[in-house]
């Protein structure tokens, strides 16, 4: 029965866009930061979710200072709502929780929890972007399933290729239906992103039938750590930048994305499929 009220408020969930690697600091919260601010600027209605329930770190990159997060969400003490906190453009940002166990540990009651306070929030957005945390956990992989739009944030270095490349045959062997795109990160060059995104793609498509689609290059750009170091998205910190047209494009090419072969079934109900 519970199950019917959630999906009677998901009648036209928002889009979700699960945006994870295989290898660890190559760039995930930078991109859902600048991509959400992106896209909210055009007037998007967006979420951003911290997935990362043991090293937040949205809230930093977006100075944001956020009291509650997700965890006081798990723990029942607020509802969703309350822990949406107000970000750059219109952005809307639930933040993340530190050292909290694995989504995949959850109890029942947690779990039944988050994805009824989630489906509230799906009525009222166009997209939810959810920054995962790095790497094949339970939880990482589960959102990334659920999700519309899957975009495997990379650089062109031989272990995060590797470890990319560990993450879509996960989705693959699970038999993802979202979109899986791929982003390569802190390239030195365009030739060098276009190269990786290659390598991966052909590996992925001869040894796992899978396509991988193409969503560019970001080059590698100090602007990036300085507006960290600012507390300001890079798109906010440098408008005029090459790396903010790359990010802005990077939003338009996810934006485009919009419905492509995207499922009849929302998000919510393919993390009840999960979990139930
Ligand atoms: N295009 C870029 N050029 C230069 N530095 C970058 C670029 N993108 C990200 N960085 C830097 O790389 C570091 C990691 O970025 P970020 O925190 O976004 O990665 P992450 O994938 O979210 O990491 P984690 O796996 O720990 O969550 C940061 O110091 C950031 O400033
Ligand atoms: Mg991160």
């Amino acid at each position: 029965m519970e199950m019917k009220r959630i999906m009677a408020a998901c009648r036209r969930p928002a889009r979700v866009l699960a945006i994870t690697s295989g290898k660890g600091g190559v760039g995930k919260t930078n991109i859902s930061a600048n991509i959400g601010v992106c896209l909210a600027a055009s007037g998007r209605r967006v979420l951003l979710l911290d997935a990362d329930m043991s090293l937040a770190n949205l809230d930093v990159v977006l100075n944001l200072g956020s009291r509650y997060n997700i965890s006081h969400v798990l723990n029942g003490q607020r509802s969703i709502r309350d822990v949406v906190y107000p970000g750059p453009a219109g952005l809307g940002v639930v933040c993340g929780a530190s050292g909290l166990e694995e989504l995949a540990d959850l109890s029942e009651f947690q779990r039944r929890r988050i994805l009824d306070e989630l489906s509230q929030l799906s009525d009222d957005h166009d997209l939810i972007v959810i920054d995962t945390a790095a790497g094949i956990s339970r939880s990482v992989v589960g959102f990334c399933l659920a999700a519309d739009d899957v975009l495997v944030v990379t650089t062109p270095e031989a272990t995060a290729i590797m470890d990319a490349y560990a993450m879509i045959k996960v989705l693959a062997r699970h038999e993802c239906k979202g979109r899986v795109s791929l982003v390569v990160n802190m390239a030195d060059s365009p030739a060098e992103g276009k190269k990786t995104y290659q390598q991966i793609s052909n590996v992925a498509a001869r040894f796992l039938g899978v396509h991988v689609y193409d969503a560019g290059t970001l080059l590698r750009d100090d602007r990036v750590g300085a507006s960290v170091k600012l507390r300001e998205p890079v798109v906010l910190a440098y408008p005029k930048a090459p790396i903010t047209l790359s990010l802005a494009a990077l939003a338009a090419k996810v934006d485009s994305g919009a419905n492509v072969g995207r499922q009849p079934t929302g998000f919510f109900r393919r993390v009840a499929d999960l979990f139930f």
